[in-house]
């Protein structure tokens, strides 16, 4: 178990593009690292690549292979790494699909943007929130876009996941940062 002064994280989506870049960054600060996606093999390369960016490492990262959409997978994996590393301070909701398209978006295609993008984020905030509430400290980091704020033409499935993410954004910080 590690000691409360070690810095521990959780990154879903951390394989490959912007997960991967911060899940990297945090582990030059030294964070202790879960990293989430659902592609194994993919994952284990990450988090060999990580270790060998960073030798100075207290632990190489931790992998789960799920999809965030799947609330027990998400829950037992984050209590899993919680209960080992003694504590979580950060949460960074990076997993994301993209399909462009509005009125002829595929229905199976919108499902797929809603669930990496909104249920996702629910599933593992949710989860954190438990440790951080109890702790009364912790970050949650949400990757938007654009789209989040301002949608734009055939961009409309993807806008509805990540409008839905910036609502509950809001409505956590007004919940938890007091
Ligand atoms: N790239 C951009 O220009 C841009 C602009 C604005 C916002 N964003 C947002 O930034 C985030 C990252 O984008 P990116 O371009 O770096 O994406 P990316 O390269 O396609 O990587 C997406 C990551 O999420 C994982 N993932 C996807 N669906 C998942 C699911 N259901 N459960 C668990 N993991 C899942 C993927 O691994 P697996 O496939 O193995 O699961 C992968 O690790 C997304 O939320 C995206 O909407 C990106």
């Amino acid at each position: 178990m590690q000691n409360e002064s070690s810095l521990v994280a959780v990154v879903t989506g951390a394989s490959q593009g912007i997960g991967y870049a911060i899940a990297s960054y945090l582990a030059s600060l030294n964070y202790q690292l879960l990293l989430i996606s659902r592609n194994l093999d993919n994952l284990k390369l990450a988090a060999e690549k990580i270790q060998k960016e960073n030798p100075g490492l207290k632990s190489a990262p931790s992998i789960a292979a799920l999809d965030v959409s799947d609330l027990v997978e998400v829950q037992k994996s984050i209590d899993h790494f919680v209960a080992s590393a003694g504590h979580v301070d950060l949460l960074c909701n990076n997993a994301g699909y993209v399909k462009r398209g509005t009125s002829e978006l595929a229905h199976d295609e919108f499902l797929k943007m809603i669930n990496a993008n909104l249920i996702g984020p629910f599933n593992c905030t949710q989860t954190f929130a438990k440790y951080m509430k109890a702790r009364k400290s912790g970050r949650i980091i949400n990757v938007s876009s654009r789209s989040g704020k301002v949608a734009k033409k055939m961009l409309g499935g993807y806008s509805a996941s990540k409008f839905g993410l910036m609502g509950l954004n809001q409505s956590y910080y007004k919940e938890l940062s007091h």
